[in-house]
């Protein structure tokens, strides 16, 4: 088994009742899942993509991506939300944090277009002096403020470089198929483009064009990923939740949300899996926090955050529980030499490597934090390869549509992310806001 589910820390919290009683709502669940009839059902395109995916542009990108490989020093990935973080996280998860500096001839891949700061993106375009840069612009709406502004700047700063031609054979564009300004303007230009599909939503793309090219492009095999997400479409679909790891794991999130827990904390011993947890974040933050409801994903690296966020969760207030992702071998290690003098007194760990150091810091927290009323749930990965993550994206997308439903919202819309939006345009000018900006002027002056 790639991965494994596994709640034996948790059932000091937990009642036969709690996961019985949830039965039938997991049971109904599945079935609006299947049959596409529950809220939000034109963004159920995900469920089947990895074994119904568009196999013609799924061989488009994987030449893109050798393009890429062979023309390009720097891959400047611009996209916000949906349209970065499973790559990136993907990218990390697979090739490590400091993949930039260890890629071993691949090109270095920023993320860009992720935030409104100035500074950042300043420091982006200094990067790429005297390097050959391409772009994957990626953005569903082809409207969104971040990565339009980023794609702004990134257009000239490479039409000045290579001139118009070679600027547009640089530039590859993620988007809808037909609608958008974006879409417009890559068939105006001449750009390649991607298609995110209609019924796939951001926090849902990653095994689409979106995550696929930048992943692809950093040397990772997504057939191997692909083939990984298949393998969980089947895993994860048994109705019967004493089957389904998946089901198991959504239901007892809602139990311990109905208990009272209001933060689920997601924990790794690995840094390289940092980057997944705000893909996670986003997925689960993004679909459940709605209609005043749901639980609030939060995330910690271990041993690191043991540092600064361990007394908090050993004592502090008790509205948590943690979702641990171990992993069973990693790709690589450092054994732990014996010292004559044993000045530092490790000699106790000698002939030791580090995973099992680490394995036993994650047993002794699991233990510890169980002992001080946190419930802790465990996500056991075999090794971080593109299969396994395959199927762990699908687990969570499949887990959080779930959990969404028993929670009682729409886990594909995301309403509440447009009110900023509305308040940022108006304060800027944007035709059409003008009546909004002069009350909302009146009201930051009172501050
Ligand atoms: O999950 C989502 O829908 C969002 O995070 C979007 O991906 C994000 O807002 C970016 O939108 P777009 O791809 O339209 O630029």
């Amino acid at each position: 088994m790639s991965i494994k589910f596994n709640y034996g820390y948790a059932k000091q919290f937990i009642r036969e009742n709690d996961l019985k009683g949830l039965e039938a709502q997991v049971e109904s669940a599945h079935n609006i899942i299947n049959s596409k009839s529950g809220l939000g059902n034109d963004f159920l395109g995900w469920v089947n993509l990895p074994v119904d995916y568009d196999r013609d542009e799924f061989a488009r990108i994987k030449k893109a991506a050798e393009k890429i490989r062979n023309d390009t020093d720097i891959l400047i990935v611009i996209g916000i939300g949906g349209s970065y973080l499973g790559a990136r996280a993907a990218i990390e998860f697979l090739k490590g944090p400091y993949y930039n500096s260890l890629r071993n001839g691949a090109p270095e891949i920023y993320f860009s277009g992720n935030s409104i700061s100035g500074s950042d993106l300043a420091d982006v375009l200094k990067l790429c002096e005297g390097k050959r840069v391409s772009v994957n612009i990626i953005s569903k709406s082809g409207t969104t403020t971040e990565p339009a502004v980023a794609f702004r700047v990134f257009r000239k700063y490479l039409e000045e470089l290579y001139g118009e031609e070679e600027a547009a054979r640089r530039i590859y564009c993620t988007t809808d198929k037909a609608r958008g300004t974006l879409k417009q303007l890559a068939d105006e230009k001449g750009y390649e483009c991607f298609v995110v599909p209609d019924d796939v939503g951001g926090r849902f793309s990653v095994l689409t064009a979106v995550g696929l090219l930048p992943i692809a492009a950093a040397g990772a095999d997504i057939d191997k990923l692909m083939q990984g997400a298949a393998v969980a479409v089947n895993k994860y679909n048994n109705p019967d939740i004493s089957r389904n790891d998946c089901y198991i794991y959504a239901a007892l999130r809602n139990a311990f949300y109905r208990k009272g827990k209001s933060v689920e904390l997601l924990v790794s011993y690995e840094p390289r899996f940092t980057m997944m947890s705000e893909w996670f974040k986003q997925l689960f933050g993004e679909s459940e926090g709605k209609d005043n409801k749901g639980l609030f994903p939060a995330s910690v690296t271990f041993s690191t955050d043991l540092h600064s966020m361990g007394q908090f969760i050993q004592d502090g207030s008790r509205v948590m529980f943690e979702t641990v992702v171990t992993f069973n071998e990693t790709d690589k290690d450092i054994i732990i030499e014996q010292e004559q003098n044993n000045g530092d007194g490790l000699n106790f760990l000698a002939g030791k490597n580090m995973s099992y150091v680490n394995r036993k810091a994650f047993e002794g927290t699991v233990l510890a934090h169980t002992d001080g009323g946190v419930p802790n749930l465990v996500i056991s990965v075999d090794r971080p390869d593109e299969e396994n993550l395959g199927e762990l994206i699908y687990f969570f997308e499949k887990a959080c549509a779930m959990s969404g439903y028993i929670l009682g919202v729409n886990p594909f819309d995301q309403p509440g992310v447009e009110n900023y939006k509305k308040n940022m345009f108006a304060l800027l000018g944007k035709p059409g806001y003008e009546a909004q900006k002069a009350e909302l002027e009146v009201r930051l002056g009172k501050n």
